[in-house]
């Protein structure tokens, strides 16, 4: 067996077989199949044959030094294990090995043109290669490298110049590291003692947002959010919150029934968030949207009318800055007008179109925001 496959070879071996307890973990490992029949020694073994992951390497030629630490590191059988805490003399070349992995195939290989934006097989085939099920013994320092390379090479490249998709940016090599930094640190801002540095950052990152959608001085306040769908859920509850009260302690059964108002074109999390939130789903009406698929405030004030005829009270509208289908901006300042006449709360999901607002030729989409 050619010496290139050893890791793969050594990383399935070191995964399935059943240690005899006299022997420590690396005794087993072998480094070709006739070795380890004439051990003798109990396990069942697995050749998956030799698989190239190798994706594009003559585009990154100026890489080689790290790619042969890569590879190297791939054909190492050390068992993958720790106590407590990393130590360098154990885990420095992996952690190294790893990012040199995700700099280049998971960023760079990622996102060249030259490469596919997607390796597509059947999930019953995608399956056996990630081999999920949980191991019976350790895995290895080479197998866990293995792993992350078939994890690669079978995601989609998100962020591939041909992955266009409206919801999708490109790889930001500023985020990217900043969302490593922050993992490497796993802070939880609970309170400025336990995590002093992220507590300011995100006071200050709040207090900005705010001033870039126009709150005088940045006044107010504000959360950062998961997703898009639970901004929308913390919105209803604010806005519910605006208009009762008393339901954080009396629940709902102390209120009338309320209506809230959204584009027929709006994402479907209003509708599953009024639902988790006790609201009903039916509770959500849908206003008719013109051609560019923005709301018609006609109809809105139209549905609102039918509303208080129907004896229940209209409480928040959740306009759109960027439909999911089309990217369509709802018209803010005559929305927002509605709203300020019927005393209701205006909430704008701008999950994606939200970031117009730090663009001079587009930010008037938005403008009305602020209100
Ligand atoms: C306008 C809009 N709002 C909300 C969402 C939901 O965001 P998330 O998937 O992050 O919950 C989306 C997602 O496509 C969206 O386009």
């Amino acid at each position: 067996m050619p010496a290139a496959s050893n890791a793969c070879l050594i990383s399935t071996y070191t995964q399935t077989c059943c240690f005899e307890e006299d022997k420590a973990p690396s005794d087993y490992v072998s480094s070709d199949e006739d070795q380890a029949e004439s051990s003798g020694r109990k396990f069942h073994y697995e050749h998956k044959g030799e698989r190239n992951y190798d994706t594009n390497a003559s585009a990154f030629e100026d890489l080689s030094v790290a790619r042969q630490l890569v590879e190297q590191s791939e054909k190492t059988s050390e068992i993958a294990s720790y106590e407590s805490l990393p130590e360098a003399a154990k885990h420095e070349k992996f952690f190294r090995s790893a990012f040199e992995i995700l700099i280049k195939d998971g960023v760079f290989s990622a996102t060249s043109r030259k490469n596919k934006v997607n390796e597509w097989v059947n999930p019953e085939e995608l399956e056996k290669v990630l081999e999920l099920d949980v191991n019976p013994g350790p895995s290895s320092h080479g197998k866990l490298l293995d792993l992350m390379k078939t994890v690669i090479k079978y995601s989609v490249k998100t962020g591939h110049p041909y992955f266009v998709n409206q919801l999708f940016s490109s790889v930001d090599p500023y985020g990217l590291v900043g969302q490593w930094l922050a993992d490497a640190l796993n802070p939880s801002v609970y309170t400025y003692e336990v995590s002093p540095v992220f507590s300011l950052m995100e006071e200050h990152v709040l207090t900005q947002m705010r001033s870039i959608v126009g709150f005088p001085g940045g006044s107010g306040d504000g959360i950062f959010c998961p997703g898009g769908s639970m901004a929308n859920g913390y919105a209803i509850s604010c806005a519910r919150h605006y208009a009762f009260p008393q339901i954080k302690t009396q629940g709902l059964a102390s209120c009338p029934r309320l209506v809230l108002y959204t584009s027929e074109d709006a994402h479907y999390s209003i509708k599953k968030l009024a639902a988790f939130e006790g609201l009903g789903s039916d509770n959500v009406y849908l206003i008719k949207t013109d051609a560019r698929g923005r709301i018609i405030p006609e109809d809105l004030r139209a549905q609102i009318e039918k509303t208080l005829l129907e004896g229940a009270v209209p409480f928040m509208v959740s306009a759109t800055s960027g439909t999911t289908v089309l990217g369509a901006f709802d018209p803010l300042p005559a929305i927002a007008d509605i709203c300020t006449e019927y005393k209701m709360w205006l909430h704008v999901d701008a999950a994606w179109g939200g970031g117009a607002l730090v663009s001079r030729k587009h930010r008037h989409l938005l403008n009305g925001i602020e209100r």
